[in-house]
């Protein structure tokens, strides 16, 4: 969360550190600001829109630092917006992450007369810089003493009012990247903002501190030795996203779920073989035939992704799995044994409790494994092998078509698996031919989207509701309430359809509505069990539905009906209505549906 950029070159900089704040706002949208060498700094509260709008007498300038803050320690305002300064003016900050012994510090820091203005963690770094500069260091040495006096995560751009041209730069923890372009170099917290300018990128590692000018850039350990990182070419699919025709990225990103499936398949199918081609598994195809239980591991969207991956491969592989939110497996002591491998599902790459679960399976010595759609991002460099979903960019806070590319690519990783164990041959292909025909089922969903709007807008006004599904369809209804919650406000629950009369029925009545997801599978007759129990205590129900299906309709007030696929893949279908039923609540309510209060989309603290 948070996004830094920095720019040093011969472009304005003033534009290219706004431009880079639209690119990264998706981080967080609570304020942003910016520090231009020589010019001074602007900040705003809330959008970069209001912050563009602030600074449209600014000068260019031509070398600075910009933030855009999802707030932690402080309520979001200006004068806890970045960049944060010291109190001699001399040293300015943008950090991502969290100084975890800022209070510590700021105590001492008080104690020796140093005045704060801000609430946040962030202003110990500079204050800290400046007091090493009293000492009698230069600020090179002043800001190595001060990361050494920190403890925490952070990506960090810092300038010497006194210098014009240096930016000052360190990562522990949150990403950071160089781009070099051919009018100057920047540095973001991901490579959104660097699309349309770099040629080339480098990755910094956590322990790294750079200084970076217009025209070069050095790496150096903590301890000041130089270290070596490679210029990658920037890649082609750092598009920069625009919502084209539609009104919101969420509606866009939901509009291309059959194109995503697409991307996520091509190539990768061998339908005569009845297998799949994984060119990120084969420097590990080995290790994975020895593999015989699986730990899966993300958080939100990408953790529900995960428990349908655990169906599919339990299915089809045979291989033991386990599915954590990626927050909780890195407290607790899983048994890991020799054949344990853990896969990482992340859209963003970044998301600091996944990026932490692999680091804790890394030190036990497991295999890691990533499914991840950002490229080059931190999960996909620091897990062994992995999947990339190939899905675009998501800008949306809410992930849509990151989810399906997920379930996608873990239904190939099921094949994978399966096809290198007791999988026969027949079974492979059936389910090859089967994910090559969703991206026609996905759009036929889509073309009947308006149906969804007119439901939507029946229950769009109402306080709870819960999403409930069995089976493969269980995670469903976890993401579908978790788009409900994320983009409408509305307290939706979701829970599998069996553990109703567990408890959740209580809570039913004629204003408690419930939708099901109830397609044709083995487990539907209990599903309509579930929801004729719910109909006999006044309970409204809106259910996904297979097509063809002529029961349904006599137990539900509102049915939207899918296509038939196998059973396993159902997922991929079943999440579309219900990403869509969301998005039409909230854009009925008129919310800002691709930022979310409180939220932000890639959640690099803990
Ligand atoms: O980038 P990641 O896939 O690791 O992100 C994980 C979650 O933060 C993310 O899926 C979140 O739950 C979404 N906002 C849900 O729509």
């Amino acid at each position: 969360m948070c996004g830094i950029i920095a720019y040093a070159g011969t472009k304005g900089a003033k534009d290219m550190l706004i431009d880079g704040l639209e690119a990264l706002e998706y981080r967080g949208y609570d304020s942003s600001g910016f520090y231009i060498a020589k010019e001074g700094s602007v900040k705003s509260v809330g959008r970069v829109a209001n912050l563009r709008e602030k600074a449209v007498k600014a000068k260019q300038g031509s070398t600075g630092i910009a933030h855009t803050r999802w707030a932690t320690h402080g309520v979001p305002s200006e004068v806890n917006a970045h960049p944060h300064m010291g109190s001699q003016k001399r040293a300015y900050v943008v950090h991502n992450g969290i100084v975890e012994n800022y209070q510590e510090l700021k105590e001492g820091l008080k104690k020796s007369g140093v005045i704060f203005k801000s609430e946040t963690d962030t202003e110990v770094i500079p204050q800290l810089i400046e007091s090493y500069i009293e000492k009698g260091f230069d600020f090179h040495q002043a800001f190595l003493k001060t990361l050494g006096d920190i403890r925490g995560t952070y990506g960090l751009a810092v300038m010497d009012a006194f210098d014009n041209e240096k930016i000052y730069v360190a990562r522990m923890g949150s990403p950071l990247i160089i781009g070099i372009a051919d009018h100057g170099r920047f540095v973001a917290s991901d490579n959104s903002p660097l699309a349309r300018h770099a040629h080339s990128v480098v990755y910094l590692n956590d322990g790294d501190v750079a200084i970076i000018t217009g025209n070069e850039h050095e790496i150096f350990s903590q301890k000041g030795e130089r270290v070596l990182r490679g210029e990658e070419k920037m890649s082609a699919d750092v598009a920069r996203a625009e919502k084209g025709e539609y009104k919101h990225f969420m509606e866009k990103e939901i509009m291309e779920g059959a194109r995503v499936v697409e991307n996520a398949i091509r190539g990768r199918i061998e339908i005569d073989d009845g297998t799949v081609k994984l060119g990120g598994l084969e420097s590990v195809a080995d290790r994975l035939r020895e593999i015989d239980r699986i730990i899966i591991v993300g958080c939100g969207t990408a953790y529900y992704a995960g428990l349908v991956g655990e169906y599919i491969i339990e299915e089809y592989a045979g291989v033991s799995v386990e599915v954590e939110i990626a927050s909780e497996f890195r407290y607790r002591k899983p048994v890991l044994t020799p054949r344990t491998a853990l896969l990482a599902v992340s859209q963003s790459g970044e998301t600091a409790d996944t990026l932490e679960a692999i680091r804790e399976a890394k030190r036990k010595g497991i295999l890691t494994l990533g499914i991840v759609n950002v490229v080059g991002s931190s999960i996909a460099r620091e897990t062994d092998a992995g999947i990339y979903n190939h899905a675009g960019p998501e800008i949306g806070v809410a992930s849509t078509k990151a989810f399906i590319s997920q379930v996608t690519v873990l239904a190939l990783f099921a094949v994978f698996l399966g096809r290198q164990r007791s999988m026969s041959l027949v079974t492979g292909r059936r389910i090859g031919q089967e994910l090559m025909l969703l991206p026609q089922k996905i759009e036929s969903i889509l073309s009947k989207r308006d149906e969804l709007k007119k439901i939507a807008l029946a229950y769009k006004d109402v306080r709870d509701m819960l999403v409930i599904g069995r089976k493969y369809n269980m995670p469903i209804a976890y993401e579908g309430a978790l788009k409900v919650k994320e983009v409408s406000y509305i307290h939706a629950e979701g829970y599998g359809a069996g553990e109703m009369k567990h408890g959740p029925l209580a809570m039913i009545d004629e204003h408690f509505p419930t939708v099901a997801i109830a397609p044709k599978d083995s487990v539907y007759e209990k599903n309509i069990s579930n929801i004729q129990e719910i109909r006999a205590r006044k309970g409204k129900i809106f259910t996904i539905a297979t097509e063809g299906d002529s029961v349904i309709g006599e137990v539900s007030n509102d049915v939207f009906y899918i296509p038939h696929t196998i059973e396993a893949l159902t997922p991929i279908l079943s999440v579309v209505p219900l990403q869509l039923f969301a998005y039409y609540i909230a854009d009925a309510k008129g919310l800002d549906v691709d930022k979310p209060k409180n939220l932000a989309k890639s959640v690099t603290v803990e």
